[in-house]
């Protein structure tokens, strides 16, 4: 059964790649796959004047006040985003963002009519510990019943080039759709134009969150092509 994915390409703290605006952008919209890039915020406003579908990569749930460095979900509704990531591992490992303030941004997420990405994933120590489900029931229980996307990154997965095996992935990710059956479900984790073809076709992965190999244009349009070829 033809598939319709969203691909998300996060571009983390790095500047809007090469390419990102030309005609013939692999970045920009489709009809047969929903493309979404995830700029720094200083890139926001060409990114959305480029036409492209554009989000936030975090947001503060408060709509405005006093928090030095922060913008908030409702400022990134009001330039023109769409879509906004909440709870990507680096921003709960290196600012220390727990699963109730993951909440809290989600929901203020979905008030403002954002589309939230939550982002849930155990690390290598969990693995190895045999309790990765069991992070991800308790990453999951804690989100809002309205959420409408969930990103599934393995920390270990991320920025390693070791990406988790189809048979690894399409058993988390079924075991995630026994508890959200109407999210859509995508893969983060050193997800390439080479292993996408194999990821993006098993039976739960409905698209995939990009990082590294968003950042070239050539392999970004690669797995754009592939996730064409499967919609
Ligand atoms: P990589 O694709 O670089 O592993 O990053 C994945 C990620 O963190 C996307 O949010």
């Amino acid at each position: 059964m033809p598939k319709h994915l969203l691909i998300a390409a996060n571009w983390k703290m790095n500047p809007a790649p090469a390419g990102f605006d030309t005609p013939d952008s692999p970045y920009r919209p489709r009809t047969d796959v929903d493309v979404v890039v995830f700029p720094t915020f200083l890139d926001l406003e060409k990114c959305i004047g480029a036409g492209l579908v554009t989000g936030g990569q975090w947001g503060d749930p408060k709509p405005s006040g006093a928090a030095t460095g922060d913008i908030s979900m409702a400022m990134l509704k009001d330039m023109g985003c769409s879509s906004v990531l909440c709870g990507h591992s680096e921003r709960r490992k290196y600012h220390h963002e727990d699963n109730a303030f993951v909440a809290e941004q989600v929901q203020a997420a979905l008030d403002v009519g954002l589309m939230p990405i939550a982002c849930i994933g155990e690390t290598e120590e969990e693995r190895s510990a045999g309790k990765e489900k069991e992070i991800v029931q308790r990453q999951l229980s804690a989100l809002p019943d309205g959420v409408t996307v969930i990103a599934y990154e393995p920390v270990w997965a991320i920025g390693t080039g070791k990406n988790a095996t189809p048979e690894q992935v399409e058993n988390m990710h079924a075991f995630i759709r026994t508890l959200r059956p109407s999210a859509r479900l995508l893969y983060g984790g050193s997800l390439n134009e080479k292993n996408a073809q194999e990821l993006l076709a098993l039976r739960d992965v409905d698209g995939a969150l990009v990082g590294g190999a968003s950042l070239k244009a050539a392999s970004f349009r690669g797995i754009i092509g592939v996730a064409g070829d499967l919609c």
